[in-house]
């Protein structure tokens, strides 16, 4: 039997006990599955949760098995209190190694808006219990989401995740992307592992390639606490960002792709599967399917556009060594102006953003929040401040860029010469929107012609973000917030800034940026937004550690949005 068929099976079988009668084929094979005896299995991965719909909500665990060339069978019960007295669904599954050991359960026919508990049984063990909420519908007061993007396992604890578990009330948790990283020991932000605990396993300490690779990638991942109690708090609306694949993925390729690693298309396929394999959720077009978007409606509250910026369309990233004379080391500006703003740029593609533009024009909610990975705030800065070969020379380079800026901005005579060096500016990251400009630019339109603001919300840069979306006429047409990352390292580690120097760095970078309201270069952390009908409440809530379990919050922000 295929999983989808398994799982439709169940979805019958279940909601049979309770409501309807089935066919005499289907209560025959029902009873062989209730009658199978449960295995001698282990939860040690957790459960989670996902996908939330108004009536129904994806279940899952992982069963670890001594006996892997077997089939092993799990039943689950679905309550609505927590010592399971009012079981409202239940059932049994069957997994084995053609999907890991994963179990996923898509529990339909559930009441909206509504509190359920769910845990899993194998022959004398029982998985911990897991809280997941159904979407309200209707009329909605207030939603909140924790949003978090970036853990990675060698680098840190995910105190960012503990601490969002601990949140009272939580919808859901918004997750965009890098929840996994594929390098290797000795790779990127493993320099502290060892030191911490936090190796990868011997057999799994290789840059991620095969299929067996990346799942035992995420069953390493799985084993922290503060991610699996985060899994057990609320339901998880997920996308991958380019490290569930390898680092800047596009459409047919990845910087982190070489042609000895064998074929990109095979090793993605590998990726995508054990990623749907892992995570609570429901891909559109089904399991075999790269199309990942999808809208989620919180009544007449929000409606949740989840987008792919990494593996349906994007072109390939351009770079500005592409663009610089090796002899004379200038900058060919017009060619790369004229490759930048080609009107075939993709980055969402046509069929995505045809897709986005109907169902915002569809949706009546008050807000239209776009789940996705890359900053959207146009970041052009000083192009100075690239130019420094010399990272020590650049505190004294903002120093001198911020005096100037806000001698302008008061209205004091400047010279031609200062002017130009604030006004002399270029995009710092080609892999974000700013990468994409017609694009952005196709959105903003569609956007204002419906008459409706965006609310972006962002991960990838590993540092929290507040910006002002704004077309090319200089017209606001939304907001991004941008979350720090769990424990992958920021800005501040590639420029090598002590915590004073980060400080003054975002300080600068928000008076320098012109649609830059807010920045912090120091802290590792999550966004909790509280959403009303009159206002968006974003808290960044900073993590003071993640060298052992032990944190505090030390540092938060907040922003209001009305609108
Ligand atoms: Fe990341």
């Amino acid at each position: 039997m295929t999983l989808s068929s398994r799982r439709n099976f169940l979805k019958t079988s279940a909601a049979s006990i309770f409501t309807v009668a089935v066919s005499s084929a289907i209560t025959g094979c029902a009873q062989t599955l209730i009658n199978k005896p449960l295995s001698a299995i282990e939860f040690k991965h957790g459960v989670a949760s996902g996908d939330p719909l108004s009536n129904a909500l994806i279940i899952w665990t992982r069963a670890t098995t001594a006996q892997s060339n077997f089939e092993v069978t799990v039943a689950w019960e679905l309550a609505s209190d927590s010592q399971f007295k009012n079981i409202i669904r239940s059932g049994r599954e069957q997994t084995d190694k053609s999907r890991d050991f994963t179990i996923k359960i898509d529990v339909q026919e559930l009441a909206p808006n509504t509190e359920y508990f769910y845990r899993f049984v194998g022959l004398n063990t029982q998985s911990p219990i897991g809280r997941a909420k159904t979407l309200p519908i209707n009329n909605v007061e207030q939603i909140k989401m924790a949003v978090v993007s970036c853990s990675n396992y060698p680098a840190g604890y995910f105190n960012a995740y503990t601490d969002a578990a601990k949140q009272k009330d939580l919808d859901v948790v918004l997750h965009l992307g890098d929840y996994i990283y594929e390098y290797p020991m000795g790779g990127y932000a493993t320099e502290n592992a060892e030191n911490i605990g936090r190796q990868l396993a011997a057999d799994n300490s290789g840059e991620i390639i095969t299929l067996s690779d990346y799942r035992k990638r995420y069953a390493i991942y799985r084993t922290d606490q503060g991610l699996q109690a985060l899994h057990a708090a609320a339901p998880f609306i997920a996308i991958w960002d380019d490290h569930e694949v390898t680092n800047d993925t596009y459409k047919s390729g990845a910087e982190n792709h070489t042609p000895d690693e064998g074929d990109f298309f095979k090793r993605r396929a590998a990726a995508i599967q054990a990623y749907y394999e892992w995570l609570p959720i429901r891909p559109p077009m089904g399991e075999q399917s790269p199309q990942i978007y999808r809208t989620f409606d919180f009544g007449n509250l929000i409606s949740l556009h989840m987008l792919d910026t990494r593996v349906i369309a994007r072109d390939k990233q351009l770079a500005y060594s592409d663009y610089k004379n090796l002899e004379t080391k200038q900058m060919d500006v017009a060619r790369f102006a004229s490759d930048l703003n080609n009107p075939n740029r993709q980055l969402l593609g046509n069929t995505q953003l045809n897709w986005l533009t109907s169902a915002i024009t569809k949706s009546n909610a008050k807000w239209q929040v776009l789940g996705q990975q890359v900053l959207m705030t146009k970041m052009w800065l000083p192009t100075e401040i690239f130019s420094q070969s010399d990272r020590t020379k650049i505190p004294q380079v903002l120093k001198e860029l911020v005096a100037i800026k806000k001698a302008v901005l008061a209205n004091k005579a400047v010279t031609a010469e200062q002017l130009a060096r604030v006004n002399t500016l270029m995009p710092y990251n080609l892999d974000a929107w700013d990468g994409y400009p017609s694009e952005r630019e196709a959105l903003y339109k569609s956007v204002t012609a419906l008459n409706k603001k965006l609310v972006v919300v962002a991960g990838d840069t590993h540092n929290a973000w507040h910006g002002t979306l704004k077309n090319a006429k200089g017209e606001s047409v939304g907001v991004e917030f941008a979350t720090p990352g769990v424990t992958s390292p920021g800005m501040e580690h590639y420029l090598a800034l002590n915590t004073a120097q980060a400080k003054q760095m975002a300080d600068s970078l928000s008076l320098l940026i012109n649609d830059l309201n807010y920045c912090d270069l120091s802290h590792r952390g999550y966004m909790l937004l509280t959403i009303t009908k009159e206002q968006i409440t974003t808290d960044w809530r900073y993590i003071d550690n993640i060298n052992s379990p032990s944190y505090n919050i030390t540092d938060q922000h907040q922003s209001v949005y009305k609108g």
